[in-house]
């Protein structure tokens, strides 16, 4: 089986290792020639673990490659997956064009039989459109379009590939349904379960589970600040409700609102997909409204915080990437946090133990620190923006002995807030009084 992944991004370049490590021969493309010569050397350009071993691993067994074109490759392979980028326009809707000019590339070099497959989220019909314009060129018992959406998060992508809770295959062609049950069949063996359906279905499978998880954030994000009103302690609504197996405990945790490259793009992209069918989601338009005033109200809490003026607050965040575990910050609610303190007048110090450099592309006003330490000196608040497990274990006594004032707001609820306090600080958190 000779596989293709054209777009080496997260997605990309995980799907394309992971599948040489189970026997597979891959070709990774990009038109990013740059990138393509860093993978080549071995260099990774994303921050996620276990990523390097494995690609240098595949390299080294001559199952793993990295071309700028691909054409040939393009040209030999069963299987062909696409994993570019579909970021969001302004109107929430997603950007396809990578998406067409893979599909282009595809056809220029497709021969005999082929499965082209959408990996990367694209909206519901995204797979009929692609088979229309293929079929203006190619016969259509040469090829088959399929959509099989990766889940994976960020962070632990390789071992969400390796041990995946479902793999989704949408495929209207039986043939091609058979070319990618055989790729997956050393999967199958692992026991990964192995769900087939149509391809409008595998698509929406997709967002509706982002969808859902968003929902269940926002949920738990209002939860916690209507616990505060009336004195209930979030962290033990989450685990009562969590115990309920119809619920689960997984994505209960109340922070600053869900951000990432997903949940903000794909659950605005349904919406948008929705309104193309007329048909109103109203609990999903709800979870995208409460996840933006969830900023509001972390911001209002910092400031509520401060005892000086607001406007001269020196203001220690920690934390910038979008969670703890990667250097992404793209739609990371701790720089949406530190752009609204800015505007307000406050002045940032920042540490974060990997996505500084990405940070402060994005926000420029950004003091950046090497520790917490010295991010903390001299500042009238702390904020835990990110769950980094090395803020979980803060020397507090050395922070506060470094700070001008002794307060902490833990958008996390990472700390103990009974050990902060004994140590003299003020500490508030999400959903609860403390
Ligand atoms: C997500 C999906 O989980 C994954 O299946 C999909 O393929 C891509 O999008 P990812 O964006 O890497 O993955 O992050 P995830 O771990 O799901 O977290 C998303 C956001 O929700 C983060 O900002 C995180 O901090 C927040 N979150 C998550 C909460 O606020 N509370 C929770 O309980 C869980």
């Amino acid at each position: 089986m000779r596989v293709v992944v054209i777009g080496t991004g997260y997605v990309g370049l995980v799907t394309g290792a992971c599948l040489s490590d189970f026997g597979l021969f891959v070709t990774c493309v990009d038109i990013d020639a740059e990138k393509i010569a860093l993978l080549k050397r071995g260099e990774i350009p994303i921050y996620e673990p276990g990523l390097k071993e494995i690609v240098e691993k595949n390299q080294k067994s001559k199952r793993l490659f990295f071309e700028v074109k691909g054409e040939k490759s393009i040209s030999e392979a069963n299987v062909v997956f696409l994993a570019v980028g579909t970021p969001s326009r302004d109107d929430g809707s997603a950007e396809m064009k990578y998406v067409f000019s893979a599909v282009e590339t595809f056809s220029k070099n497709h021969k005999s039989y082929q499965v082209l497959v959408t990996k990367s989220t694209v909206p519901v019909g995204t797979g009929k459109k692609i088979e229309d314009y293929l079929s203006k060129y190619h016969s259509k018992d040469t090829f088959a379009v399929a959509s099989n959406p990766e889940f994976l998060r960020e962070g632990c992508a390789v071992s969400d590939f390796m041990n995946p809770d479902r793999i989704v295959i949408g495929c209207d062609d039986p043939k091609g349904l058979k070319v990618l049950l055989d790729l997956y069949e050393p999967m199958r063996k692992a026991n990964a379960p192995i769900i087939t359906t149509n391809r409008t279905s595998a698509e929406l499978i997709k967002y509706a589970s982002n969808a859902f998880l968003s929902v269940k954030i926002s949920f738990i994000n209002e939860m916690a600040r209507l616990a505060e009103k009336c004195g209930a302690d979030v962290s033990k609504i989450a685990e009562g409700m969590g115990m309920d197996k119809r619920i689960g405990k997984a994505f209960l945790l109340p922070g600053p609102g869900y951000g990432g490259s997903c949940f903000p793009k794909d659950t605005k992209a349904l919406l948008s997909t929705a309104n193309e069918y007329n048909c109103k989601l109203k609990v999903v338009e709800a979870a995208v409204e409460a996840n933006e005033d969830q900023v509001n109200f972390v911001v209002e809490k910092i400031l509520s915080n401060l005892s000086e003026k607001k406007e001269e607050a020196k203001v220690a965040l920690l934390g910038l990437a979008f969670k703890g575990g990667t250097d992404d910050v793209r739609e990371s609610p701790a720089l949406k946090v530190a752009r609204r303190l800015l505007k307000v007048g406050c002045e940032i110090k920042a540490y974060d133990p990997e996505a500084s450099v990405n940070a402060i592309k994005e926000v420029e006003n950004l003091v950046i620190c090497n520790s917490a330490k010295e991010c903390a000196e001299g500042c009238d608040v702390l904020v835990i923006a990110t769950e980094w497990n090395e803020f979980k274990t803060l020397d507090l006594k050395e922070i506060k002995g470094v700070m001008k004032n002794a307060v902490i707001v833990d958008l996390r609820n990472l700390l103990d807030p009974f050990h902060a306090k004994e140590i003299g600080f003020k500490y508030d958190c999400i959903g609860k009084r403390i």
